[in-house]
């Protein structure tokens, strides 16, 4: 099972719902871009290339649903989708990539019905590829994986952020595939808990060793020379190489760098934002503060009553901190401003034949 399929038979969308897991395996069904833009932000789907996917399906979903009968009508009820589900996270680059991409692939000249089924192709496209380049990503990181090491991963990277395979639990997934026997400290990841909820489900699936870690024992693990390398995802990367990723990375980052241990984000091309400078002006988003105020222990909630937090969902690990970043078009290392867009251009150049 993907993790975002369309279903052909009933023209719909069809998601897990991770929101429910380890607890519950659930599939839920969407019928319009309204509702994919909520999932998107209520992170019933979540990670940079699944929301990138899912807002590409919310797109075809706008278009078949649009009673619109001339294309001058259907353009415009997709760019007002496009809004709609472009606004649901502003941190993931992959969101409006996708959507761009299908808008700008939009022939200048055709009839309502050509327009709905460019859109659905475009849309499935990029799931498909999706895969493809997670499975080239995972085959280039698995080379800085040696048998025997131990490796800590932040966030849930793997099949369930993607359409399918993964990004840095990918190039984790691909090792063992490989042979190679690893170990993985996987980060609890508060205060979502992707890490003990998602990613210590997937590794349990595959059948990798693993232990989960509260995020703040990452630093004893380094310092005390148990870990070989560390591997996570990206969000959105700035053409410098800065990457914004889920909150602690940056934390985990500079651990690695004082401990002397390979930090390794995994991105695919559509998470490298080339029009950014620097990873300032990456948007972080702020969410709903009882996200972090809802920890419960023996029952009852930790924090007193009345008290306030604050959340942001993703920190900026500056790239001097990286030791390399894999992408589909391969492992690249400084000058990351001329090596990003070579790779960017080389993944282009690919896609294109
Ligand atoms: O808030 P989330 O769960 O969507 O954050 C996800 C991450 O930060 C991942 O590490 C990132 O999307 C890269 S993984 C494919």
């Amino acid at each position: 099972v993907r993790t975002i399929e369309w279903d052909e038979q009933n023209q719909r969308l069809r998601m897990i719902d991770q929101r429910r897991l380890p607890a519950e395996f659930a599939l839920v069904e969407y019928d319009d871009h309204q509702a994919v833009a909520q999932a998107i932000q209520t992170m019933v789907v979540r990670g940079a290339p699944a929301i990138g996917a899912a807002a590409g399906f919310g797109l075809a979903l706008a278009a078949l649903r649009s009673t619109a009968s001339e294309p001058a009508a259907l353009r415009a009820d997709l760019a007002a989708a496009a809004e709609t589900l472009k606004a649901a996270r502003p941190t993931a680059v992959n969101l409006a990539w996708a959507v761009h991409r299908i808008l700008e692939h939009l022939p200048a000249e055709a009839s309502a019905a050509e327009l709905r089924r460019v859109v659905l192709a475009e849309a499935q496209r990029i799931a498909d590829e999706d895969v493809e380049i997670n499975l080239r990503m995972a085959r280039h990181g698995a080379a800085l994986i040696h048998d025997g090491d131990t490796v800590i991963h932040h966030c849930n990277t793997g099949a369930l952020a993607t359409v399918d395979w993964g990004t840095a639990l990918g190039v984790i997934r691909m090792a063992h595939t490989q042979g190679k026997r690893i170990h993985v400290l996987v980060d609890e990841t508060r205060p979502r808990l992707q890490g003990a909820r998602l990613t210590a489900w997937e590794l349990s699936q595959y059948g990798i060793p693993y232990d989960l870690i509260s995020d703040g024992a990452a630093g004893y693990f380094l310092s005390s020379g148990q870990v070989q390398a560390a591997f996570f995802g990206g969000d959105r990367m700035a053409a410098n190489g800065d990457v914004a990723n889920k909150i602690g990375t940056y934390m985990l980052a500079l651990a690695c760098r004082d401990n002397s241990v390979s930090a390794y984000s995994v991105v695919p091309t559509s998470t490298i934002d080339l029009s950014l400078v620097s990873g300032a002006q990456i948007p972080i988003e702020l969410r709903d503060p009882t996200e972090v105020l809802s920890l419960q222990v023996d029952g009852s909630p930790v924090a007193p009553a009345g008290a306030t937090a604050l959340n942001p969902a993703f920190d900026v690990t500056p790239s001097r901190l990286l030791t390399g970043i894999i992408t589909e078009a391969g492992v690249v290392y400084p000058p990351y401003e001329i090596n990003l867009r070579r790779a960017v251009q080389a993944a282009h150049s690919e896609a294109a034949r």
